[in-house]
């Protein structure tokens, strides 16, 4: 996995290991399932899953999404090279973030992307929209990977745990980065008795479907 893939990430090597690990074993839990990455930035993590995804499959992988409205969004960190807000001087994903995502992604064509907050992309799955890919819809439905890397308040993320999780197969795996951002988070997620691990210090956490 090219050290490049990672660089245009912010998170941490050991993060970024987990994310690329959570990917080939969600693919080896459960095979030929759909892969949805909401949160896309500059499309670090999206590029390592795609070259995980083609190393798995060979050259007809199953879809990759990603969702992510990008303009104007707060960014979190302050040590990026983030373009800033002119009136909060604050950091923003702009416009570039997602042209540098078009441009990296390009060459995947299971690559679909959705202009879209996770709260409308999970709209559109709950009305049993159909992909299309290799001349085949396909509901969007059975996936077995997710990364919830998008809004990192509590409310959004609960909202993305629960509509996504039924939606992830059996022997999936889904990941959610940042939840030790907003303190409401783990509890709240806790009290819904689907059951996670935390990683990384109590970062991420991380859902295995059985
Ligand atoms: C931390 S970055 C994602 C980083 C990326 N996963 C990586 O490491 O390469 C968060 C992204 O989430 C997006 N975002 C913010 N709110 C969102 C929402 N409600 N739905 C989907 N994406 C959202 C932002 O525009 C931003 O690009």
């Amino acid at each position: 996995m090219s050290a490049c893939a990672r660089e245009y990430s912010d998170m941490s090597v050991e993060a970024y290991a987990t994310v690329m690990a959570a990917v080939a074993d969600g693919h080896r839990g459960a095979p030929d399932g759909l892969s949805l990455e909401i949160g896309t930035s500059r499309g670090g993590t999206a590029l390592g899953a795609l070259q995980q995804l083609r190393r798995i499959y060979g050259p007809e992988p199953p879809p990759f999404i990603t969702v992510d409205p990008y303009g104007g969004k707060a960014h979190y960190r302050t040590d990026t090279t983030a373009c800033l807000d002119g009136a909060t001087g604050r950091g923003i994903y702009s416009e570039s973030f997602y042209q540098h995502m078009k441009r990296v992604l390009a060459e995947f064509g299971n690559h679909h992307h959705f202009s879209l907050t996770s709260t409308d992309f999970i709209s559109a799955l709950l009305a049993r929209a159909n992909l299309w890919q290799y001349g085949k819809p396909r509901l969007l439905s059975g996936f077995a990977y997710i990364l919830l890397d998008g809004d990192h308040n509590a409310t959004t993320i609960d909202l993305e745990v629960v509509h996504l999780y039924p939606h992830l197969c059996s022997g999936g795996v889904m990941l959610a980065d940042d939840v030790n951002h907003d303190p409401k988070t783990v509890p709240t997620l806790r009290a819904r008795g689907l059951p996670f691990e935390l990683l990384l210090d109590g970062r991420m956490a991380i859902w295995r479907k059985r």
